[in-house]
């Protein structure tokens, strides 16, 4: 049997991980209860599920499973405008969900809310598609990186002061596929 470091290794080709946050299991119970949260928040109406690419891939496909009601599945992209690497301005959709928004119940599902903005910039775009509500199910919040909103009805994990990577979350592109979530450095 490999040890849980050697198999991490082997999926990082040789980059080793600072330590292991939240392991699959953990992960696994967490959005199933994630999934019942939202089965009993929704007795009724349409509910349109809107995973937010790519961090939020592997949730999103995990949560709906867990989901037992009827649902839609879409997908944005969203760019933030502005120079540089703090985000500013507005925020532009390179893809834009070509589900009907009008009248459902949106569920936005986000990998991991940092200061907030570009999820805040995003309810403003969605508002404007007159939904009958907007909820944010986030695996992960840096509660203390932004301020309280209403719309983050749904939360995974309070997240350490770390950068993450795996279950969908990236650093350059890479790691998205490890199946636990991990602190890199
Ligand atoms: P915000 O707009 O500042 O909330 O940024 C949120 C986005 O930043 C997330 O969707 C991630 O793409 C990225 N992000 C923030 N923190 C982390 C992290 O620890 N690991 C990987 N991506 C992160
Ligand atoms: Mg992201």
């Amino acid at each position: 049997m490999p040890t849980q470091a050697a198999e991490t290794l082997r999926r990082t080709g040789g980059r080793p991980v600072k330590s292991i946050i939240f392991d699959a299991e953990t992960i696994d119970r967490r959005v199933t209860e994630l999934g019942a949260q939202i089965t009993a928040a929704y007795p009724e109406g349409d509910l349109l599920v809107l995973g937010l690419l790519k961090g939020s891939f592997i949730f999103l496909s995990d949560l709906v499973r867990r989901v037992e009601r009827p649902l839609q599945v879409d997908f944005i992209v969203a760019s933030s405008y502005g120079h540089g690497t703090v985000s500013s301005g507005a925020v532009k959709l390179l893809y834009d969900p070509e589900t009907e928004l009008a009248g459902k119940h949106i569920v936005l599902v986000e990998d991991i809310v940092d200061s907030g903005n570009t999820l805040r910039r995003l309810l403003v775009l969605l508002a404007g598609r007159h939904p009958k509500s907007i909820a944010i199910c986030a695996l992960l919040d840096k509660v203390e990186k932004h301020e309280p909103f209403a719309e983050l009805r749904f939360v995974g994990f309070e997240a350490p002061p770390a950068f993450l990577v795996g279950y969908g979350l990236d650093h350059a592109e890479d790691y998205r596929h490890l199946p636990f979530i991990a602190d890199l450095m």
